[in-house]
């Protein structure tokens, strides 16, 4: 059955759109230049245009389970490099949200699929962070998870050879790490993000101690330090 509402709707809205800002598409069709770049997860609530108020052209996305960065994913790496050395982006941004499937998979160690080959990324970051995560309370584990891996993939874009290059070379970029709630419609800024690798990893150890705390997690000494590496 085709989609004809889709289609239909698609129709409507680049006629609006002809009508009501001319010269809009064949601005587009001659340039991009976005000043952002996006990696979310592919979950269906989390449009990253509509929910920053973008318009076509105006950011850069690369979405997949649980807005993970791997070192070695090409296909993630070739469209950080894309945006960063090409479009030359200022700003890349890793956004998760809460109650992400992917990482409650991870967490409650559900078996999924072949996908739980690409979790197995996020256990990564659970293992990581186990102790405290398992002094936390069990309500709270997951919200604790779906920041953390934000965190993580952070780290994880600001150690790639593009954003390393990048920025050895002068190049002003920063990196944000953010979630979003699905349940408000409202983005957070886990204040991980920065324009240069030490200021970053100096903001990594404050930004993970922040997740345990505001989850009023456990009276942890040092909750970095108890973080396995
Ligand atoms: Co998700």
């Amino acid at each position: 059955m085709p989609l004809t509402h889709l289609l239909n709707h698609n129709r409507d809205w680049a006629a609006q759109m002809v009508r009501e800002r001319p010269g809009f598409f064949t601005g587009l069709s001659q340039q991009q230049n976005p000043r952002y770049m996006w990696i979310g997860c592919s979950d269906s609530r989390v449009p990253a245009n509509q929910i920053t108020g973008l318009e076509p052209g105006e950011v850069f996305v690369h979405r997949n389970v649980a807005n993970v960065m791997v070192h070695t994913d090409l296909n993630a790496l070739s469209t950080v490099q894309y945006a960063v050395d090409m479009l030359k982006v200022e700003h890349v941004i890793v956004c998760g949200h809460y109650g992400c499937g992917g990482v409650q998979a991870a967490l409650q160690n559900v078996r999924i699929g072949l996908a739980d080959n690409w979790i197995r990324h996020i256990q990564d970051v659970r293992d990581k962070h186990k102790a405290a995560l398992e002094a936390a309370p069990k309500q709270h584990q997951l919200d604790m998870l779906c920041e953390l891996n934000v965190i993580e993939q952070v780290m994880n874009v600001c150690h790639s050879t593009v954003l390393k290059d990048a920025w050895h070379r002068g190049h002003q970029i920063m990196v944000h790490g953010w979630i979003y709630g699905v349940h408000d419609g409202l983005l957070v800024d886990l204040k991980v993000g920065g324009s240069a690798l030490e200021q970053v990893e100096h903001l990594h150890a404050a930004a993970v101690e922040h997740v345990f705390k505001q989850n009023r997690a456990p009276a942890l000494k040092n909750i970095a330090a108890a973080a396995t590496y």
